[in-house]
């Protein structure tokens, strides 16, 4: 276990007015977003759609960071250089999604527990040698009638901590996904209350299993309505109850929180991030690590065609562009008019 390779890792993650491109999909959910914009999806055509977001000129200055699925860390940009090589090449830090994805959980009907822990220790090691400087495990926790449960929360702890421990262990450092889904007519009051339950069950298992917060980053879901529920919060209510959640459970040790957008709309994930981090007094920096509110803009210009590769880059800067300047609080709804 190298501490400084570990700071560095998140200190360069952590740099201000930057944040995280989550471009892990597996297979199934590429298999998803590519069906949905009439593409085929093939390991060829993610790897062409994965070299238009990296080949995107000047995006080093909002990423600092790349969470690569298995495919594509064995996968070059054109001209053959791999992908890893190619990122850290511009100062970007190549990262792994390294969990086998959210399985149902044994005896607790509607929820999942996430798989991935055997073999772990060696596939870290085969990542260290790819070029992967930190690791993604997603963990998901639903919200609805009576769950989740005590079991769910403590077995996804489980998991995130065991991995975290190996993860620090290699090297390499650990993003823990605790994700509260949005699926659901649940009031954010309750999102409230899940999420607190959710990151005290995480935070309690990580210090039983020796896992050091000096060398984690959180990649928290928002506190949020449910997507069905007949009230939705307003913005600043969304960021009150988001810091006030993470300022009770994770540690001021912690050299930072990203978010995930998990399904809000590309302006509602800036606007949210932005009023949360134009607080003043937090512990810890909060930036970005989105997948859908980064790429969906770009992902729908391109639809797969090589003439629309540059507008489609043209999107995505500009949504990484918005959302850097949200990580400082400094995004303003009129810097979005006219755009898509
Ligand atoms: P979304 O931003 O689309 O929620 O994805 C983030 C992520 O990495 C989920 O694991």
């Amino acid at each position: 276990m190298n501490h400084s390779m570990l700071a560095n890792t998140a200190a360069t993650l952590m740099t201000t007015g930057k944040g995280l491109l989550a471009a892990d999909e597996s297979s199934a959910t590429a298999d998803r977003r590519f069906k949905a914009i009439g593409v085929e999806s093939t390991a060829a055509n993610r790897r062409a759609y994965r070299n238009l977001l990296f080949t995107t000129p000047n995006i080093e200055r909002f990423i600092s960071g790349v969470i690569l699925f298995d495919e594509t860390i064995r996968q070059a940009a054109d001209g053959g250089v791999p992908f890893a090589d190619y990122l850290a090449g511009k100062g970007i830090v190549p990262g792994i999604k390294v969990d086998g994805g959210a399985k149902d959980l044994a005896l607790c009907p509607g929820e999942k527990v996430t798989e991935g822990l055997d073999g772990l220790r060696e596939r870290l090691a085969d990542y260290f040698k790819l070029g992967a400087r930190f690791a993604k495990w997603r963990a998901v926790i639903t919200i609805g009638r009576n769950i989740p449960t005590r079991t769910c929360l403590e077995a996804n702890a489980h998991a995130l901590s065991r991995y975290a421990a190996l993860c620090q262990e290699a090297s390499i450092l650990p993003i823990i996904e605790p994700e509260v889904l949005l699926d659901g007519d649940h009031t954010i009051e309750r999102c409230e209350e899940v999420t607190e339950m959710t990151l005290r069950a995480t935070y309690r298992a990580l210090a039983m299993h020796r896992v050091s917060v000096e060398h984690v980053i959180l990649k928290a879901s928002m506190v949020l309505s449910g997507k069905d529920c007949a009230r939705t919060a307003g913005v600043e209510e969304v960021a009150e109850r988001t810091v006030r959640v993470l300022k009770r459970t994770v540690p001021a040790a912690q050299p930072g929180v990203v978010f995930l957008s998990g399904g809000q709309s590309d302006l509602d994930a800036t606007a949210h991030l932005n009023a949360m981090a134009a607080m003043k007094g937090l512990p810890w920096p909060l930036s970005f690590s989105y997948s859908r509110a980064l790429q969906n803009p770009a992902l729908e210009t391109w639809k797969g065609r090589a003439e629309q590769v540059r507008s489609a880059q043209i999107a995505f800067h500009h949504r990484a562009h918005m959302n850097a300047l949200a990580s400082m609080g400094k995004w303003h709804p009129e810097l979005e008019v006219g755009r898509g």
